[in-house]
């Protein structure tokens, strides 16, 4: 089932999106070399819940913990641990949800920490694109086919790779709901948009191959050659001529 939103609905979701963003920009500001992923867990937490909404991710499925942290190699669903310091020359990506008024937000980034090597700021930098070769086409009847084509083609120009076992979602009264929003896809194929649809675009993006594998943890997906890989995302609103991004 997809649910279409209206306008009141869709306000929620700025607003749990809102709540997002500012844990995404008060994450920016704290990483840094030496710093745990257990600290920027606490901080971005604390921050949610003093906006009274809640940490969608804490207890979901299991989860332990409030948001995700996943440095270089790792692709997402990295756990937040005490005993994990981020150094100088990594790439951390940062994916938070928050639900509140019964509504969802979530999106991610990927920092730098420190400096970084050209390689990877490179792939940072395609990564955050891609998301925006998929916004710049939507509108209602667009179909999901060429969303996950402008992502994929746009990655591939630059020799890099999307994750296909993961993917993008609708969202709004659950975090993942109808439909799956593939980051490929056939031009022309797949189920068309509608205005109201909200989804959550979220572009995972390997150096190398685009085969990835999970730690004995259960959660913490890592690329199958060991090199990098960045996330970015927002959850938006489709509408008649474009799409409303929620999270920016
Ligand atoms: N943002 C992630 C997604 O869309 C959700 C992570 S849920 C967690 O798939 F429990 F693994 F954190
Ligand atoms: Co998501």
């Amino acid at each position: 089932m997809i649910y279409l939103k209206n306008d009141e609905q869709i306000g929620l979701m700025r607003k749990a999106n809102q709540i997002v963003k500012n844990a995404l920009e008060l994450a920016e500001e704290l990483v840094k070399p030496g710093i745990t992923t257990e600290f920027l867990n606490e901080r971005l937490h604390a921050l949610i819940v003093k906006e009274g909404a809640y940490p969608s991710f804490l207890n979901y499925e299991g989860y332990p913990k409030s948001i995700c942290t996943s440095i270089d190699e790792e692709v997402v669903h990295g756990i937040p641990s005490a005993k994990r310091f981020l150094e100088e020359g990594s790439i951390i990506s940062v994916d938070v949800g928050a639900v509140k008024d019964g509504f969802h937000g979530d999106a991610a980034r990927t920092f730098a920490v420190g400096k970084i090597s050209a390689e990877k700021q490179n792939l940072i930098d395609v990564t955050r694109q891609s998301f925006f070769e998929a916004a710049k086409i939507i509108k209602e009847g667009v179909r999901l086919g060429d969303v996950g084509h402008a992502i994929d083609s746009y990655v591939r120009s630059f020799g890099y790779s999307t994750v296909k076992v993961m993917v993008g979602h609708g969202i709004g009264k659950e975090m993942h709901e109808m439909p799956d929003v593939p980051n490929y896809g056939v031009p022309g194929k797949g189920l068309r948009l509608l205005a109201g649809m909200t989804i959550a675009i979220e572009p995972m993006v390997n150096m190398g191959v685009y085969q990835v594998k999970f730690l004995p943890d259960g959660w913490t997906c890592v690329t199958a050659d060991g090199k990098p890989s960045a996330h970015y995302e927002n959850t938006l609103a489709v509408t008649k001529d474009g799409c409303d991004i929620l999270s920016l």
